[in-house]
């Protein structure tokens, strides 16, 4: 792509032609892939890809991500539950695939580590961070959540990399 574009958003909503370019000047950012699970009241396993996903603070340890306001999964998100937080290597794309189609039943055949108690923790992550709710705010169509870290662990992988709408690994 050679061609540069430039947009002015009149008032605060984007024409049709206007969300594609949006969409596109967005997809030039670079992110990892992660799967955020939690648990329902229930017990029933629940998770979606994310690539919101973001740290946040140090001191005291949190992070954040943005949940799509019609995802079915909001209640569930609400201050104090707990979630973790999936970081993919290179060799789960078939994981975000998984988790962001629909009639899927998404934890068949995904191994998990740690408390099965818990929010799932994916066995062979690059990284796993176990968190509470901390906040819910408003962002437009989104919902972004905080998370307050309880507990957090990585090993030596590459990531899976999501960029101009595709994956890639490095
Ligand atoms: C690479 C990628 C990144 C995504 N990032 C987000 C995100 O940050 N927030 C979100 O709400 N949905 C995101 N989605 C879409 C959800 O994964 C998808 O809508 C999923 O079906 C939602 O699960 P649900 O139907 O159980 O709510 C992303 C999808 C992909 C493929």
């Amino acid at each position: 792509m050679d061609k540069e574009i430039s947009y002015t958003v009149e008032g605060s909503s984007l024409s049709s032609d206007g969300v594609g370019a949006f969409r596109s000047a967005l997809s030039a950012f670079t992110t990892g892939v992660v799967i955020v699970t939690t648990l329902c009241p229930e017990g029933e396993k629940v998770g979606l890809t994310v690539n919101s996903f973001s740290s946040l603070s140090m001191e005291p340890p949190m992070v954040l991500w943005c949940l799509e306001k019609r995802s079915q999964s909001v209640p569930l998100f609400a201050k104090g539950r707990s979630f973790t937080i999936n970081v993919l290597t290179d060799q789960q794309q078939h994981l975000a695939q998984i988790f962001s189609s629909k009639n899927h039943d998404r934890f068949k055949d995904v191994a998990l580590a740690g408390d099965p108690t818990g929010a799932p923790i994916i066995e062979g992550c690059l990284s796993w961070f176990e968190c509470g709710v901390a906040d819910v705010f408003d962002g437009g169509d989104h919902y972004i959540i905080t998370g307050l870290v309880t507990r957090f662990g990585r090993r030596d992988e590459k990531p899976l990399i999501f960029h101009d709408g595709k994956y890639k690994t490095s």
